[in-house]
C-alpha cells in the first residue's frame, strides 16, 4: 500500500463519518466520541508501529486498521441507537461489511485486503479464530 492510499482512506473515513451527522445532539455526541476514539487509536498505533521496526507499508496498514476498526459503530448506532453488540449487531463484522460494500480497499492487493478485513472483523472478538493462510 502507498501513502496515497492512506490519504484516500482518511478522506473517505472523514466523509463517511460526517455523513452520519444529525441534528439529534445526543446521538451526534455519541458518534463524535467514536470519531475522537478513532483519532486516539490512530495516534497510538502510529507510535507503537514506529517502535516495532515495521516497513513503511506495514505501518500504513496498521494505520488503516486503526482508522477503520470501529467503522461499524456508525451504522450500528444509526440503526439500533446503541453501541452494545449483544443487543444489536457485531460492530467488527459490520465495519468489515461496510468496507466491502463500498469497495474501499480496492487499491490494496488481496493479502493486504484480507489482513485489514479480518483484523477489523475480529478486533472485538474474545478469541481470534484460526484463519488459513494467516
Ligand atoms: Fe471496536
Amino acid at each position: 500500500m502507498t501513502e496515497k492510499d492512506l490519504q484516500l482512506y482518511k478522506r473517505w473515513y472523514k466523509e463517511y463519518s460526517n455523513s452520519f451527522h444529525t441534528s439529534d445532539e445526543e446521538a451526534w455526541k455519541n458518534l463524535a466520541l467514536k470519531i475522537e476514539h478513532t483519532e486516539h487509536v490512530c495516534e497510538n498505533i502510529a507510535a507503537i508501529a514506529s517502535d516495532l521496526s515495521l516497513s513503511d507499508g506495514e505501518i500504513m496498514l496498521a494505520e488503516t486498521i486503526a482508522l477503520f476498526h470501529d467503522l461499524g459503530r456508525f451504522r450500528q448506532f444509526k440503526e439500533y441507537k446503541t453501541f452494545q453488540d449483544r443487543i444489536s449487531r457485531n460492530h467488527g463484522l459490520l465495519g468489515a461489511i461496510t468496507l466491502l460494500e463500498n469497495n474501499v480497499l480496492k487499491n490494496l492487493n488481496d493479502k493486504e485486503q484480507q489482513l485489514v478485513l479480518q483484523t477489523i472483523k475480529f478486533h472485538n472478538a474474545f478469541a481470534i479464530p484460526d484463519i488459513p493462510g494467516r
